[in-house]
């Protein structure tokens, strides 16, 4: 069917020519030490920097759905080091499979120790929202099992506010299992959900359109030269994940939305976003990382043991 235009309108797509009255930024609106830490923070899953003597240290380990990434940050807030594994231990908060959980971790934290040549002592750690962080002794134990004192216990909305430092808007968090978001007022969160579209879902997709199994798909989606053959099979699903932040944002006044977790690097995410939803939407410099970034600044710093 024909697309009725104005007689004003340039020639071109209706829905381009609507998107254009939004604004899908990319890392416009991010913080140039935010975006330095979250570059330092991929940086470092491959490279180390060994700390001063004496220098302070802060640890977060983030349990995910997806993947467990554990990272060290430096007196200066920048990552020294970084560990990631993708591992099914976790869902929504609880742990599901606690010796895993305890093997990768313990196994993660032995590896940055050994990275940086001293014994690591304390980390903070989070809870998805909505999950009360009063009823987090799976994870705290995981973490002490892994040789680590739990300095702090925040939630996941918060500690990724840190990182972006959002005071109004609404963090959404699209990680392996779910799309999570909260409403942030004044610096507070006021309001969290979260459903079951993620990264998984993505991969379905994946597997149905190219006849392929989910480790293959999970592949596909880190290949950037698949990047825009993904976005087009995957389109309605990044469409669903923008109208249940819709539905769930009516009736709150919104100026701007920034996407975290894994499945915002998606690419063209922050553009289907600002479409649906009307409404700024930004996307820091791997999305991934923010988090992770956002718990280890939360931590407590703490001295050096040698190993
Ligand atoms: N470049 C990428 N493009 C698309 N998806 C990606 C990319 N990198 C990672 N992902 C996806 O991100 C997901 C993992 O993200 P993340 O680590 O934020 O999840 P999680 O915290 O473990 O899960 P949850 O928040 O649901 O508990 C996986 O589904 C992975 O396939
Ligand atoms: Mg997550």
């Amino acid at each position: 069917m024909p697309t009725k235009r104005s007689k004003s309108a340039p020639p071109g797509d209706t829905l381009d020519l609507e998107a254009k009255s939004v604004r899908a930024l990319n890392d416009a609106s991010i913080g140039k030490e935010a975006k330095q830490a979250l570059k330092a923070a991929v940086k470092r899953l491959q490279s180390t920097r060994i700390p001063e003597k004496r220098e302070l240290l802060r640890v977060g380990v983030d349990l995910g759905t997806a993947s467990i990434i554990v990272m060290v940050i430096g007196a200066d807030g920048m990552p020294l080091a970084t560990e990631l594994q993708t591992a099914q231990v976790a869902r929504d908060g609880l742990v599901v499979d606690y010796i895993g959980a305890v093997d990768i971790t313990r196994r993660l934290v032995g590896k940055l120790e050994q990275r940086l040549g001293l014994k690591l002592t304390t980390a903070a750690i989070a809870m998805p929202p909505g999950v009360n962080p009063a009823e987090c002794s799976a994870h705290r134990h995981v973490v002490e099992a892994s040789g680590l004192q739990v300095s702090a216990v925040l939630d996941e909305p918060t500690a990724a506010g840190t990182v972006l430092g959002i005071s109004d808007g609404v963090v959404v968090d699209i990680g392996g299992g779910t799309t999570g978001l909260s409403v942030f007022q004044d610096g507070k969160v006021v309001y969290v959900a979260d459903e079951a579209t993620g990264g998984t879902h993505v991969a379905l997709v994946l597997m149905g359109r190219y006849g392929i199994d989910f480790d293959k798909a999970e592949a596909m989606k880190l290949k950037p030269s698949k990047a825009e053959d993904v976005r087009v099979a995957v389109l309605p699903v990044m469409e669903k994940m923008a109208s249940i932040v819709k539905r769930h944002i009516s009736g709150h006044e919104v100026n701007k939305i920034w996407l975290v977790g894994g499945t915002s690097a998606l690419k063209g995410i922050e553009k289907v976003f600002a479409d649906t939803l009307g409404i700024e939407t930004v996307k820091p410099p791997h999305p991934m990382m923010v988090t992770p970034l956002g718990i280890a600044m939360n931590s407590t710093p703490a001295p050096q043991e040698v190993s």
